[in-house]
């Protein structure tokens, strides 16, 4: 492998700091002209360690851009019925712009009718079957947040995409398949890898485009990545070595110094995360208020 690390860093965390001094500019724009504050609500079901501390995240950096935030901690026993008439209440409030359901829900929870009953405009997840199929279909929608911000990223680096060669390893309906959805819409030649593609190194090497959520502690080798690629690596492992435990990607990231531009973990892809959802909130208040001017355009 190449002696010396010439890949330029994307910086995620500087890239989510500028956004979220737009949207607090933006938020701030609102207030003044319509009197009114956009709201987020979050919903959480049980205690799961992971999901609350991504709540309590969600819950400050929506205050902390100026935004309303309505944190729902139901207790894990929850039912359907209840948890529908939840989201019954919160589809119906007009301080509520936006509205989240933290996942994993409980395995006694219907997790696909429970997103269906999102209102899809307020659907800042971008989960809701009418948004996947905006989104496939070239209609506005609303975008899932993680593939939302890669797309950010990459336009940012290189500018148009059209007919760049996009390799997408995973095919989730969080990241990877709007993932390839967002890139197709930027007119890529798309190809998606997954658990039963053949052979997925010789696939990956023929990506301008390499964009990886698996959630496989550097799974992708240095020689899987042509040289110049834009590599994105959404994975976030904690793995033990050397007695110590760290934070990985899912791409050998000291082995991809051939490429022109990688995403670090931690410090690339997470922080865009949160940074698209207030994004998404905001622009899920505009289009209820029917504020969408250029300017105030987010979504790319
Ligand atoms: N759990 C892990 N990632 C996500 C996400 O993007 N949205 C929601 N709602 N739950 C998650």
């Amino acid at each position: 492998m190449n002696n010396q690390f010439l890949a330029d860093r994307i910086d995620g965390k500087g890239f989510a700091a500028n956004l979220v001094e737009k949207l607090t500019d933006d938020v701030t724009d609102i207030k003044e002209k319509t009197g009114l504050i956009p709201g987020l609500a979050v919903v959480l079901v049980g205690e799961d360690p992971a999901s609350s501390v991504y709540v309590s995240a969600k819950h400050r950096q929506t205050l902390a851009i100026g935004m309303q935030s309505f944190v729902h901690k139901l207790p894990i026993d929850t039912s359907q019925t209840e948890l529908m008439a939840l989201l019954t209440e919160l589809n119906a409030a007009s301080e509520v712009n936006g509205i989240l359901v933290q996942l994993p829900l409980p395995a006694h929870l219907d997790t696909n009718a429970v997103i269906n009953a999102i209102e899809p405009d307020k659907d800042v997840d971008g989960f809701h079957i009418l948004n996947a199929g905006r989104l496939a279909t070239g209609q506005d929608a609303l975008v899932p947040c993680t593939p939302l911000g890669c797309l950010m990223m990459l336009k940012d680096r290189l500018g148009s995409l059209a007919g760049m060669n996009a390799v997408v390893v995973g095919k989730s309906n969080i990241v990877g398949k709007p993932m390839a959805q967002l890139l197709m819409a930027e007119n890529c030649t798309v190809t998606v890898a997954h658990s039963k593609t053949r052979d997925v190194p010789a696939l990956c090497r023929t990506a301008d485009i390499l964009v990886v959520a698996v959630g496989r502690p550097e799974m992708v080798k240095g020689d899987w990545i042509k040289s110049g690629a834009v590599v994105i690596d959404v994975g976030i492992n904690r793995i033990e070595s050397d007695g110590r435990s760290r934070i990985v990607g899912d791409v050998a990231y000291d082995e991809a110094g051939h490429a022109s531009a990688i995403t670090p973990v931690p410090g690339g892809v997470g922080p865009m995360t949160i940074a698209c959802l207030l994004a998404n909130t905001v622009t899920a208040f505009k289009r209820q208020h029917k504020i969408v001017t250029k300017k105030e355009a987010v979504v790319v």
